[in-house]
């Protein structure tokens, strides 16, 4: 269990994963900072009053000051604008970058130690921005996405084969967009390579549904986007690091070589535990897979140059 574990932002997401962090019992203390007054005091005490009936013993606040986030072990970053339909996660970066900045300044701080998991959009290039602005090494400064990309990938699976979401074993990998690579060729149903139970036109339409998964979503809801697989996806990684559970989850690490990439965050195979970012699996990938991530990783660096040059 961990000391503290601060959300920032108490949007539909932040205020969800610091729910779910809570119930859970991966710290004594769930804190959410948000810049909007009231929100996260009248949220945070909402949820505390949960604790008797949901038997949690975690104590619960709300701040519009970063010092009650200080010391905090892990922060999960949600802060920023969401999309509106017809909007790229793309067209979020001016905004949220300039949040993020802020955020990350704040958290070097009042927590110089603590681990960051990246929620915000566009996903990996918020990471980019976080770990200039925190300065942190990369171990401690990772993203969200590839365990929700991933999350919907086997439900849909699971759906198409009517079998249980938790025999379904898979990866998405690359960035946290419409160029996002589930990797078909590691998928499989309690071992047995999905190839071999589902047609392959029927698996490129569950890898296209799931590339749109999040637009999807968008576009049902119009005023908002996802945030129930998404705070599970983060409070999955919260989890991971509070056990020191040595997961083997995607995730949107800095790479410096790995898949012959540099310099760029992108989602791949990582190792999670109570140190951050413990290790970067590389697997093998097919040629058309490893051409996928590399175009995968080339959107996310151009979305970094135009934060770098604006
Ligand atoms: C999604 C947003 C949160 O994929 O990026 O739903």
């Amino acid at each position: 269990m961990l000391r503290k574990v601060t959300v920032v932002g108490a949007g539909h997401v932040g205020a969800t994963a610091a729910q779910r962090v809570a119930e859970k019992h991966l710290a004594r203390e769930v804190v959410m900072v948000d810049v909007v007054e009231g929100l996260p005091q009248g949220k945070a005490l909402d949820q505390w009053q949960s604790a008797p009936v949901e038997r949690f013993d975690v104590k619960m606040r709300g701040s519009n000051d970063y010092d009650a986030a200080a010391d905090s072990d892990v922060f999960v970053v949600t802060a920023g604008i969401a999309r509106k339909p017809g909007m790229s996660r793309d067209d979020l970066v001016k905004t949220n970058a300039g949040i993020v900045r802020s955020v990350g300044q704040e958290i070097a701080r009042i927590a110089p130690e603590a681990i960051v998991i990246m929620v915000s959009n566009p996903l990996d290039a918020m990471c980019y921005v976080a770990r200039q602005a925190t300065g942190f090494p990369r171990e401690r400064v990772i993203g969200m996405a590839g365990v929700l990309d991933t999350a919907r990938y086997r439900m849909f699976l699971a759906e198409a084969l009517d079998v249980s979401v938790e025999d379904i074993q898979a990866m998405v990998l690359g960035g946290h967009g419409d160029t996002m690579v589930p990797l078909v060729s590691y998928t499989t149903v309690s071992g047995i390579p999905v190839t071999q139970l589902l047609p392959a036109d029927q698996i490129e339409a569950i890898v296209a549904r799931t590339r749109g998964g999040g637009a999807e979503i968008v576009g049902y809801l119009k005023t908002g986007s996802a945030y129930y697989a998404p705070s599970a996806a983060a409070t999955q990684m919260v989890e991971a690091i509070a056990l020191d559970k040595k997961r083997i989850l995607p995730a949107s690490a800095w790479l410096q070589g790995e898949y012959d990439l540099h310099d760029v965050y992108c989602g791949v195979p990582c190792k999670l535990g109570r140190a951050g970012l413990e290790g970067i699996l590389e697997v093998t990938l097919s040629p058309a897979e490893h051409q996928a991530l590399r175009a995968s990783a080339a959107a996310v660096q151009e979305v970094q140059q135009v934060i770098d040059h604006g």
